[in-house]
């Protein structure tokens, strides 16, 4: 009989390789930040891992036939979104993927559009191409994170040519519906930008009737001019790994995309493609019991985080990223002040929102607990 994934005990990760941990190695501070998890991934990919190693030779590699139709099919599969095997372009990451899209739309000193917060990269991919960043706020509205579209126009100018999304969202965790995604699409024809759509987070969708659907699944009009961004590592926790992929299906675009490529973005690692296929093949079961316990954790999470003084958060759709509100506590640095209780939470102003702080619930329910227990007591501390 195969055992199922025991999330309640994830494998020891101080002292290893790990961003997240060794942060605060040596130091009592839970790591709640970097966003990756600490579950082991599943045990399809680790056989199939394990049977690349026996093999023992490592040479160059190129995608191989059932590695492509694994991520074709499961597209097709998970997002009933039909792709062409020649659309993929692989990365050895999403950032990366940003980084190209802004080199590969328009010309140094053109505009690129993003509503902010926003993941950090996304702030940083237009500098690094000599583009302008512009930006427009989210609006959270009646417990949920949505475009102002009003302020999207606002910010746009005859040089904006790309604007940067983020579906679902980090850090707000929002999934947007297909009214929203038609607007976006709307506006992208109107004024003729290139979207790129980063949809890391696509299979982590929290909230039950909550779908997520790829933009560029639309319709072909929009296809056109979208660059949809996808991995398997933030779903099955193999960021590690470095494997990631475009999907471009306008020739003219995707030869713009390689070319800004050229040279200098290597492919992923043969072991990041075994991953992926595996993963896409083999991971649903792993992935439905994975869903079932981060809702779990966010759930617990917002209850409690709705009875600390002076914090708010609205409860993510998808992602394992709680966003919340500080503001209220009118701490001048709310991430410090948690790092100094013992909790590492990611800092509201690298997403260009000071006063906000990112907590990541992919971890054991026990780690959860004891870093809410640890931020309320300290809220609870007479100041
Ligand atoms: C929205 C988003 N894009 C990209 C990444 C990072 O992707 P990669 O590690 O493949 O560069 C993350 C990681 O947290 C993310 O949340």
């Amino acid at each position: 009989m195969s055992i199922g994934p025991d999330f309640d005990a994830p494998a020891e990760r101080h002292g290893g390789d790990s961003l997240k941990w060794n942060r605060y190695g040596g130091r009592d501070v839970l790591p709640m930040w970097v966003a990756d998890m600490d579950f082991r991934a599943p045990e399809a990919v680790l056989d199939a891992l394990h049977r690349r190693v026996e093999h023992g030779v490592f040479g160059y590699a190129r995608p191989w036939a059932s590695l492509v139709e694994a991520v074709v099919e499961a597209l097709a599969r998970d997002h009933r979104w039909r792709i062409e095997p020649d659309w993929l372009i692989w990365l050895p990451g999403l950032v990366t993927g940003l980084n190209v899209a802004c080199r590969a739309v328009g010309e140094p000193g053109d505009a690129v559009l993003t509503c902010t917060p926003i993941y950090p990269p996304f702030l940083s991919a237009p500098r690094h191409a000599a583009r302008v960043l512009a930006t427009a706020p989210l609006e959270c509205r009646e417990g949920r994170w949505e475009p102002d579209f009003e302020r999207i126009e606002g910010a746009l100018t005859p040089r904006t040519r790309l604007l940067l999304l983020c579906n679902p969202h980090n850090p707000t965790g929002r999934v947007l519906d297909v009214g929203e995604l038609r607007r976006i699409a709307g506006l992208a024809e109107r004024h003729d930008l290139v979207v790129c759509s980063d949809e890391i987070h696509c299979g982590l969708v929290l909230e039950p009737g909550c779908e997520h659907i790829p933009l560029a699944s639309l319709d072909p009009a929009i296809a056109r001019r979208t660059i949809t961004l996808m991995a398997a590592s933030k779903t099955y926790n193999l960021p590690g790994l470095g494997c990631a992929f475009a999907i471009v299906p306008d020739p003219e675009l995707r030869r713009s995309f390689r070319a800004a490529m050229a040279g200098i973005v290597p492919d992923p690692g043969i072991m990041g493609w075994v991953a992926t296929e595996a993963a896409c093949r083999h991971g649903e079961r792993w992935r439905s019991r994975l869903i079932e316990y981060l809702r779990g954790n966010r759930d617990r999470a917002m209850a409690a985080i709705a009875t600390m003084p002076g914090l708010e958060a609205c409860a993510p759709q998808a992602t394992f990223l709680a966003w919340i509100d500080a503001r209220a506590t009118e701490l001048a640095d709310p991430a410090a002040f948690f790092e100094s209780a013992g909790v590492g939470l990611s800092d509201g102003r690298d997403f260009a929102a000071p006063g906000y702080v990112r907590l990541n619930f992919g971890c054991s329910r026990a780690l959860l607990e004891e870093a809410l227990r640890r931020m309320r007591v300290a809220l609870d501390r007479p100041g």
